[in-house]
């Protein structure tokens, strides 16, 4: 969900709704303002996308220079006008926006009711706005303390933003799980949940902690314990399309610039070794690390396997990827000399942080690999890598994701060298690295081809994604990307699995992508292509190889560096392959249905 808010001279409505315009990327099933002019609130809503809200405005636009925005991912009630938000309470007064979950809404709902209260919406957010303006009522002397008083009440997470009609010069802005950034206007005050939306504006921003509580006014903002304002280094432009038909298209093409920058500073040819300063590790510590964890989500999980598969090939430690909501949930053992990595292109994901917060509970030790500088999860580890792959605003992931795969190699140098790994080969990794974006650049140029492929097989009903060893993590992503952006249903299987079971549902129906890296099991790769041909089933091979003419229906060819860093070229048609068979569908590329790019609720 998205939050934006702005109190200063200008007329808010333009505001919000260009700020809504920004986050529609976290959630868009649904979307309102409000607006507090001469003592009162304008409030609209509407079911559907920013556009939506737009044409729910029309030219009827209020004079009022505060206000609070939101759009929507439904968790509490279906998508419909009267969940979203802002809420508000009975006499119209006070307006809330909010993102995150609280979890004992049902039994403060139930007290508000039994007190005569009518509660309009299914969401667990409404009960903020009726405890806000019982607190005022019962004496509570600014709307700050207001807000103080209601949240006392509250369990679960939260990042709101409440509007006073009788205040209307100001905002009070809480977080508790949720994000919640001030932008630091010249006169004006703006408030979101994403630096998305305030870049446009400004560049100076302030990041709530867990359990502050702030008041904005045009003059500036007050609050206890709030830190030090800092400068993100974003520009408005990178939310543009600049030419491309969509995000997705616009972010997997950007691949080679964002790898150039995760890779900048990091490599050192001299010692054929990573440089990777922000873990604050010494080699001491990296020595003693017996094993390495990468906990994440959706494809923070499939890269974190990339990584896993990495440590152990190059540092020959025991690694794994895991789930970060299993973790946090089943009681895990929490080794004190293995690496927890926890990892997350927005560093929001509410699943990963909690693992983190239960490791750190537990005297483990994680580092974050995160794209978004001041994230929770960034500042919950305290160190770590940055991915600086830039906004990535499509809500599938594909720069962060390779991103995410070029830091891990890194990593895996960096703890191989400081064990077995031999500087002949630390060299060779190194100067692979190096022309990894050029070689990235040069698998982008399968583009048309893998759009023709896209063609003949986008109606499929199911796709299999196969691959072995350095080819079986990526191949889960790829499925996971089809299955996000087209709706076509696809699995991932070790290649070797397949007769184990899933060979029955081949036929002439059932496209087999089967990823095939230039390895020592190439040939355990051809003879898995040649079964599912034997049953008819048709194939498209993603490859680094010289493969047997007319051994597969199409062939997607990609350049070969090291083996090492195979599933980064490879995973590029994949990409590409999820992005044409959505297009050629008809699809909603960059907002799927049901899905949101950062998930900050369980
Ligand atoms: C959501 C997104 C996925 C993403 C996952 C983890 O489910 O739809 O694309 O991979 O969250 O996000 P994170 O920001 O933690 O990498």
């Amino acid at each position: 969900c998205g939050i934006v808010g702005y109190v200063g001279p200008r007329p808010a409505t333009k505001i919000l709704v260009d700020g809504l315009a920004r986050l529609e990327y976290r959630g868009y099933d649904s979307a309102g303002l409000a607006v507090a002019h001469r003592k009162a609130l304008r409030t609209t809503r509407s079911v559907g996308r920013v556009d939506d809200l737009r044409a729910a405005l029309g030219e009827d636009e209020s004079p009022g220079r505060t206000g609070i925005a939101h759009t929507r991912w439904a968790t509490h009630g279906e998508p419909s006008e009267r969940n979203a938000h802002p809420h508000t309470d009975a006499a119209g007064r006070i307006a809330v926006v909010h993102n995150g979950i609280l979890e004992n809404a049902d039994e403060l709902r139930a007290k508000l009711v039994a007190d005569g209260v009518t509660l309009t919406s299914d969401t667990d957010t409404e009960v903020l706005p009726h405890l806000v303006a019982r607190a005022l009522d019962g004496g509570a002397s600014t709307l700050e303390d207001a807000v103080r008083e209601a949240l006392r009440v509250v369990e679960g997470t939260y990042g709101l933003v409440v509007l006073d009609a009788r205040h209307p010069d100001e905002l009070v802005v809480a977080r508790n799980g949720s994000p919640i950034v001030l932008g630091l206007g010249d006169g004006e005050m703006f408030v979101a949940s994403d630096v998305a939306a305030l870049v446009r504006h400004t560049r100076q921003v302030v990041f709530l902690a867990d359990g502050e509580l702030a008041t904005l006014t045009a003059a500036g903002y007050e609050g206890s314990r709030l830190g030090p304002p800092t400068t993100v280094d974003i520009d408005d432009a990178d939310y543009e399309l600049d030419g491309h038909a969509d995000f997705l298209s616009k972010e997997i093409h950007e691949q080679p610039a964002a790898l150039r920058r995760v890779l900048a500073g990091r490599l050192d040819a001299r010692f054929a070794t990573a440089r990777l300063d922000g873990l604050r590790l010494d080699p001491r510590e990296l020595r003693g690390i017996r094993r390495v964890t990468f906990l994440g989500c959706g494809s923070a999980l499939y890269a974190g396997q990339i990584g896993a598969g990495l440590v152990e090939e190059l540092a020959r430690i025991p690694a794994d990827a895991e789930q970060a909501s299993e973790f946090r949930y089943r009681n895990p053992l929490v080794d004190p000399e293995t690496l927890y990595v926890a990892v997350s292109q927005s560093g929001e994901t509410i699943d990963t942080l909690a693992a983190v917060e239960e490791l750190q509970r537990k005297g483990g030790r994680v580092v974050g690999v995160v794209n978004v500088i001041g994230s929770a999860i960034a500042r919950q580890c305290g160190a770590g890598m940055f991915l600086h792959a830039g906004p990535e605003v499509s809500v599938a992931s594909t720069k962060a994701f390779s991103s995410m795969a070029t830091s891990f190699t890194l990593l895996a140098l960096l703890l191989g060298r400081v064990r077995d790994l031999s500087a002949a080969h630390g060299s060779r990794l190194v100067e692979g690295l190096r022309r990894l974006p050029d070689a990235v650049e040069t698998a982008l140029q399968t583009s048309d081809e893998v759009a023709e492929v896209a063609r003949r097989y986008a109606d499929a009903r199911s796709m299999f994604y196969l691959g072995r060893v350095r080819g079986a993590a990526v191949a889960r992503e790829g499925a996971q990307k089809l299955k996000e952006i087209s709706y076509v249903h696809a699995e991932a299987y070790a290649a070797a699995e397949l007769k184990h079971g899933p060979l029955a549902l081949v036929d002439a129906q059932m496209p087999c992508v089967v990823v095939v890296p230039d390895d020592e099991l190439l040939a355990k790769n051809v003879s898995t292509i040649e079964q599912i041909r034997a049953r008819g089933g048709p194939v498209i091979a993603v490859t680094n190889a010289e493969l047997p003419e007319g051994l597969a229906d199409a062939v997607l060819r990609v350049p070969r560096l090291e083996p090492e860093l195979d599933s980064i070229i490879l995973g590029v048609p994949l990409q590409l392959l999820a992005y044409h068979c959505a297009a050629v569908l008809g699809r909603d590329i960059d907002k799927p249905r049901n899905l949101a790019k950062s998930v900050t609720v369980e």
